[in-house]
């Protein structure tokens, strides 16, 4: 089966590193590299948790440092989720290689430009990279074939009532990303919540027995204790939003999903960062977005844990 060429764009970030076991355990794709984008914490953390997760998995693709902000706002990081460094927990290896010298948007702009096939990006923290690319770069949105992000969603939010942290974050980055005319892939909070990890699940992940398997199960252990005390409606379970991003990749009809239009609320007085989804198209305009709203919990964890097995 040939590998599906990709770029991550992440913020580790807990359901950034398990996002990252997924794609590299799969051997589905074709990794050309990482971009880090700060949100879940500050850039420096999320970089080198990235270069500490590639140490641990035993494999190496170009790393490169994105955006200290978003493009307009201050900094807000999910510390109050994803602890003090960005992935509190377990014990990591401190990184055996460093971040490329050039930022981000130069080495994605340039992996792109020489690359034969088209590539898809799949970012999962805020946008800035992405919208610094495409605008910096515009041209290099033909070589795009996809965009598959964790972000947004249709009926809620988490950081304000109606707006998800990643497009929180930077909406303008969000908003150009939006309207690009890239496709998009969008797994929102809809989807995400349903993509729940349990306390047994975990228990399967440490079984595996692998240093990898090992720290998912650290990690989780420490992702899912805000999901049990902040989330009562889940059952005990936590939601592992990133991952879906990749899985979506690999098994679109595990999913439930609707071609809608979508825009990023940028100026809204309580709706700021809010994904606004015409899910009945009542607007009449041609789609932008394929809108994840379901899927097959019990194969996403399969998935997983499969991944899980083929690493160090
Ligand atoms: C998103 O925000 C981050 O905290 C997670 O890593 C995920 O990408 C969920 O809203
Ligand atoms: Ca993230």
């Amino acid at each position: 089966m040939k590998r599906i060429p990709i770029i991550i764009d992440c913020d580790p970030g807990h359901d950034d590193a398990l996002m990252l076991m997924l794609a590299f355990g799969s051997e589905r794709f074709d990794i050309k590299a990482i971009s880090t984008s700060a949100g879940n914490q500050t850039q420096e953390k999320t970089v080198s948790n990235a270069l500490k997760l590639l140490t641990l998995m035993e494999r190496r693709v170009p790393v490169f440092r994105g955006a200290e902000k978003p493009l307009l706002r201050d900094l807000i990081i999910a510390d109050y989720v994803h602890g003090e460094t960005g992935l509190d927990g377990p014990s990591l290896p401190q990184p055996i290689f460093e971040a490329e010298p050039i930022p981000a948007v130069e080495g994605l702009a340039l992996i792109l430009q020489q690359s034969e096939e088209k590539l898809t990006i799949v970012p999962t923290g805020p946008l800035t990279n992405i919208a610094l690319l495409i605008s910096v770069y515009p041209q290099i949105k033909d070589k795009i074939e996809r965009i598959s992000l964790m972000g947004g969603g249709i009926f809620r939010g988490n950081i304000s009532p109606l707006a998800e942290f990643n497009i929180y974050a930077d909406p303008e980055a969000a908003a150009i990303v939006f309207s690009s005319g890239v496709p998009i892939t969008m797994a929102g909070l809809d989807v995400t919540h349903r993509a729940l990890v349990f306390q047994e699940d975990i228990i399967q992940f440490r079984k595996i027995g692998t240093q990898t398997g090992k720290v998912a199960a650290d990690l989780l252990d420490f992702f899912s204790k805000f999901y049990r005390e902040n989330r009562l409606e889940l059952n005990g379970g936590a939601a592992l939003h990133d991952p879906c991003a990749i899985a979506w990749l690999m098994e679109p009809e595990i999913f439930k999903s609707k071609a809608c239009y979508v825009q990023v609320e940028t100026q809204g007085q309580l709706t700021t960062g809010t994904t606004v989804v015409d899910f009945y198209n009542v607007l009449s305009q041609t789609p932008n977005v394929e809108v994840l709203y379901d899927l097959d919990r019990k194969r996403y964890i399969e998935m997983l844990a499969d991944a899980l097995a083929k690493l160090p």
